[in-house]
């Protein structure tokens, strides 16, 4: 086994970065199940601090009291070993679907785009990394959590199939969903992480880009885990 995959003490990481509806969250899941690792969703964490913000009717471009909220904010996720979805606590209460609302994704994309979020984030983030290895989730976790990654993946898709995906995810939820809006929120959105000025969403140095449009969910997890077990 390499010395890049483990490590003497610290945790191995791959990390998983992408646009919203590339498919990272369920691969990302898969591949922690399938390794036997934990699994950081860190799109959450963000929308967690925006639930939460929204919830104090703090305005989203408050930046020192949203940053406040990100760092004493008391999350829980609670793990099962099917590669499910991981059961949420916000203050120690249940959150449901609401967090995975359109609403909730664009509030979360407005606080990530405050520094000081970003920052109170970080070491909660880094806090995941423990034995034995960790697939984090999100749109720097390559770039800024965690450079020193074994294996970095960047996971895209074209717009179209990713507001696809999200028509399908919400329908198969009972949510209603428009195709048309669901692609103009995609752009705008996608807009939005790419530019901002700290963290945006690029394909970090040494990323292997994937471009999962016209492959399937099994098709992208056999090939990273291929690419993993081929590290040296
Ligand atoms: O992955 P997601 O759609 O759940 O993420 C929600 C928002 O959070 C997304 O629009 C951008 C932001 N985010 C981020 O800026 N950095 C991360 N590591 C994860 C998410």
């Amino acid at each position: 086994m390499s010395e890049r995959k483990i490590a003497s003490e610290v945790a191995p990481v791959i990390t998983i970065d992408g646009p919203s509806g590339s498919g990272k969250g369920t691969v990302s899941r898969l591949i922690a199940n399938h390794l036997g690792w934990h699994f950081l969703d860190s799109g959450a964490l963000y929308r967690l601090v925006a639930l939460a913000a929204l919830k104090r009717q703090l305005e989203l471009d408050n930046e020192s009291e949203i940053s406040l909220v990100a760092r004493e904010l008391a999350v829980e996720f609670k793990v099962d070993s099917s590669a499910g979805e991981p059961q949420i606590l916000l203050e120690g209460e249940v959150v449901g679907s609401e967090i995975r609302s359109e609403a909730c994704g664009n509030a979360a994309s407005k606080v990530a785009a405050l520094p000081a979020v970003r920052e109170a984030l970080l070491a909660r983030q880094r806090d995941f990394r423990v034995m034995p290895g960790l697939v984090a989730d999100g749109r720097d976790m390559g770039s800024v959590v965690f450079p020193d990654a074994a294996l970095k993946i960047f996971l895209d898709a074209s717009p179209e199939e990713r507001a696809q995906r999200r028509y399908k995810q919400l329908k198969e939820k009972g949510m209603s969903a428009n195709l048309c809006d669901l692609l103009e929120e995609i752009k705008a959105r996608d807009a939005r992480d790419r530019n901002r000025s700290v963290a945006p969403l690029v394909p970090a140095p040494g990323a292997i880009l994937i471009d999962s449009t016209m492959q399937s969910v099994d098709e992208v997890v056999a090939g990273i885990l291929e690419k993993y077990a081929k590290l040296d």
